[in-house]
């Protein structure tokens, strides 16, 4: 098999490895693909949101399967770009990543569906999330979201009234993440510790892979602002298999159920953020991706082959 990775980062490093493992695969690509990756797979210089060269590349090399790193071409429609076009590829259509790059969305799919989660108020407005603040229904803190995608930094922890007052200023006025700050998403903080939650499933069947935790924090003993992560390890101590069955149950079943309900059928990479917090998991956010970096530490341990899996998914088989 021919294969092509979208994307340039450690996740795709480890995407690209573990699928170099596979005794079905001749010849790996990937756009654009980083230093490291070089010595295991053709890089093209193409970029990941460029979807219709990336499938003129994947018509004119014959590629067999593709498989999407990143968050930003599944929500421009790369899937159903390469699907239009007869080209298999794993991962979530642009309807169903709506649930990464929509914060308002996953919150009311997660109401709808009854899906453990926290309480939240949309704002549309700046003058709505005013006199949210003025007239609130929460305790700081308090988490602000910018509804679209932000690289990882749209979601602010807010500790008083003047904070809340300035972060809601600068993402619905000063628009500091652009139109992902069109909406605003305001809810309850949890505290616990946070576990990333990754599944793989065809829309209907489900797959879980090992749980993983990132480091978040930016300094030492977690005193820092969050990042994406810098660094992840797996397995998570915290999921034993009680969690591991509630969190099947009452987070990941309901939520592939709940959006082929919805017309959205999710094929790809679940992956749910939670929170284990003393009333048990809730979801803080869901991404329709491998996590970065936690790939690099749940990939290289898995036994058996990826590719197959990821052909059944692009398959629905
Ligand atoms: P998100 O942008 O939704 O992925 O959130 C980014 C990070 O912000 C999460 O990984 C958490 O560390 C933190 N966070 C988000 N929502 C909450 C919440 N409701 N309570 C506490 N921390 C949160
Ligand atoms: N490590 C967090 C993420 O991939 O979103």
């Amino acid at each position: 098999m021919k294969i092509l990775v979208v994307g340039g980062g450690g996740r795709e490093h480890a995407l690209v490895w573990k699928i170099s493992q596979s005794p079905r695969v001749k010849e790996i690509f990937c756009a654009p693909g980083n230093g490291g990756i070089t010595e295991l797979a053709t890089c093209i210089p193409i970029e990941p949101t460029d979807l219709q060269q990336l499938a003129s590349f994947a018509e004119k090399e014959k590629v067999d399967l593709t498989v999407v790193g990143p968050e930003l071409p599944l929500t421009l429609g790369i899937v159903d770009e390469f699907s239009r076009r007869g080209l298999k590829i794993f991962g979530a259509t642009r309807r169903a990543a709506e649930l990464e790059g929509s914060k308002v969305f996953a919150k009311e799919f997660m109401r709808k569906y009854s899906i453990p989660s926290s309480q939240f108020s949309v704002c549309t407005t700046a003058d709505e999330a005013f006199k949210l603040i003025k007239h609130r229904w929460f305790s700081y803190p308090v988490v602000f979201k910018a509804d679209g995608l932000a690289a990882g930094k749209g979601s602010i922890i807010v500790n008083d009234e003047a904070q809340a007052h300035e972060v809601a200023r600068q993402i619905m006025v000063e628009r500091r993440f652009g139109a992902a700050g069109d909406r605003m998403v305001v809810e309850e903080f949890l505290r616990g510790e946070e576990v990333s939650f990754k599944v793989i499933t065809d829309g209907e069947r489900v797959l879980p892979l090992a749980a993983s935790q990132d480091h978040k924090a930016v300094y030492d003993d977690d005193k820092g602002p969050n990042t994406g992560g810098m660094g992840a390890f797996s397995p998570s101590p915290m999921v034993d298999e009680a969690l591991h069955r509630q969190i099947m149950e009452e987070i990941i079943y309901p939520t592939v159920r709940g959006m082929a309900k919805e017309g959205r059928e999710y094929r790809g990479v679940l992956y749910a953020g939670l929170m284990i917090t003393e009333d048990g998991p809730k979801a803080l956010e869901f991404n329709a991706r491998f996590g970065d970096p936690e790939t690099q530490v749940v990939l290289p341990p898995m036994e058996g082959d990826l590719v197959p899996l990821l052909e059944g998914v692009a398959e629905g088989s």
